[in-house]
């Protein structure tokens, strides 16, 4: 009789945010009559930009004639693609990062799940406590972790690195010394960024001890202040121990669309010296077929005069609407972080709620969701994420109404 992955089995419950949807739609089916207003999940809701539209439908009209049809796309992306992304997110900054060095894929949350895939089955993980938990999880479906503790939220042999308030919810150095470390700046859930020099003591650290950073960065394009670094490889020595993850989500409102692309510089070898680069490029080769033509077309648009525009002033819709919410709820008492350089509010639950006690309060007596900080860590326990990504409208309604509480 076969038996079923027991990794999958040690996972407690369904994934963050497929609880947060169940709870709700509980909640609207008994009153259907409430006006919800969900602030929870990280998806965007303005339309894609006119620029990428306009793209999309010649890139549709392309795949109707035998001469411009295109079948299977490139396994690693198509070279316009990559070539329009390096010169745009790195060399024009300065960033030494060749196009060959991008892989093109369906976006960062299937590249941050998967990466985990080309290193050891025993290397240790590092994250950041509380964390998006897709880095953890992956981890957990692969057999790398130990078991689960109810009482604490953790998971044995995965290295936590709390970040709270006392230390400006930035990670410090473990004591363990990791083999991977998973890094996420600006950073999901707390909104939380670190400067350039931070974040080139990291880059000391990984190098020092042979260890690899996973750095995320699929919140880059909302940094508002000078100080903070938009890639890893803006510090030095990056290309030996750093992948990046980028996402054209947040930035171009793809949520929908789904395009994204990882940077494994060839310079990242492992204690044998071989190059993980080229070990993507066969995982890449091997379990994915390309993203579609017509989105790596409308991702080329992105980078466009109008698409860089039309973007960033969406990117601007969304930050107003986290300075509408970070500032109502400082008016009305809470203690709020991010928001900033991030569409990410991170708050402290008053009168001593737990995450989920707040989250069950704001359903009920605001109809507005957001998601429970505990639901990304123990660290997170007596916090609360909303995000600016709502329209302005329910933005301004939905903290109106927590005001009013
Ligand atoms: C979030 O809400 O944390 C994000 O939307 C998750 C994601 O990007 O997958």
């Amino acid at each position: 009789m076969f038996k079923a992955n027991e990794n999958y089995l040690k996972l407690p419950g369904s994934y963050l945010f497929s609880t947060v949807a169940k709870k709700q739609r509980e909640y609207s089916a008994a009153h259907p009559d409430k006006k919800i207003i969900r602030l929870s999940i990280g998806d965007v809701t303005q339309p894609l930009a006119p620029a990428i539209i306009e793209r999309l439908h010649s890139a549709v009209d392309e795949m109707a004639v035998a001469e411009t049809f295109k079948g299977y796309a490139p396994d690693l992306g198509y070279e316009f693609l990559r070539n329009t992304i390096v010169k745009n997110d790195y060399i024009d900054h300065g960033v030494d990062i060749s196009a060959d060095e991008i892989f093109v894929s369906d976006g960062a949350k299937s590249d941050s799940a998967n990466i985990q895939e080309i290193f050891a089955p025993e290397s240790k993980i590092a994250v950041c406590d509380p964390v998006y938990p897709v880095y953890v999880d992956s981890n957990v479906m692969a057999g790398r972790t130990g078991t689960y503790d109810k009482e604490t939220g953790l998971w044995s042999d995965v290295i936590y690195m709390p970040c709270l308030e006392e230390n400006g919810f930035a990670p410090e150095f473990p004591k363990e010394e990791p083999d991977i470390i998973y890094l996420c700046f600006p950073n999901n859930p707390t909104g939380a960024t670190i400067s350039k020099a931070q974040l080139q003591e990291w880059v000391d650290y990984a190098n020092k001890i042979g260890a690899v950073i996973v750095y995320d960065a699929a919140y880059e394009a909302y940094i508002s202040e000078d100080d903070v670094p938009h890639s890893i490889y803006e510090c030095e020595g990056a290309r030996t121990c750093a992948i990046e993850l980028r996402s054209f989500s947040k930035n171009a409102g793809f949520t929908g669309t789904r395009l994204g692309f990882t940077v494994v510089p060839k310079d990242l070898k492992d204690a044998n010296g071989v190059a993980l680069h080229g070990l993507w490029a066969r995982r890449h080769g091997t379990k994915f077929n390309g993203a579609p033509y017509i989105v790596q077309a409308a991702g080329e648009a992105v980078y466009s005069e109008e698409g860089k525009a039309q973007t960033k002033a969406q990117i601007a819709y969304y930050m107003n609407n986290a300075k509408v919410i970070y500032d109502g709820l400082k008016a009305a008492g809470y203690s709020v972080s991010g928001g900033v350089n991030a569409p990410y509010i991170w708050l402290k639950t008053p009168d001593k709620m737990t995450s989920w006690e707040f989250f069950d309060y704001l359903l009920a007596n605001a109809n507005v969701v957001g998601t429970p900080g505990s639901g990304f860590g123990p660290s997170g326990e007596g916090y609360f994420r909303l995000t600016a990504f709502g329209t302005y409208e329910n933005t301004v309604e939905a903290i109106e109404r927590i005001k009013a509480l």
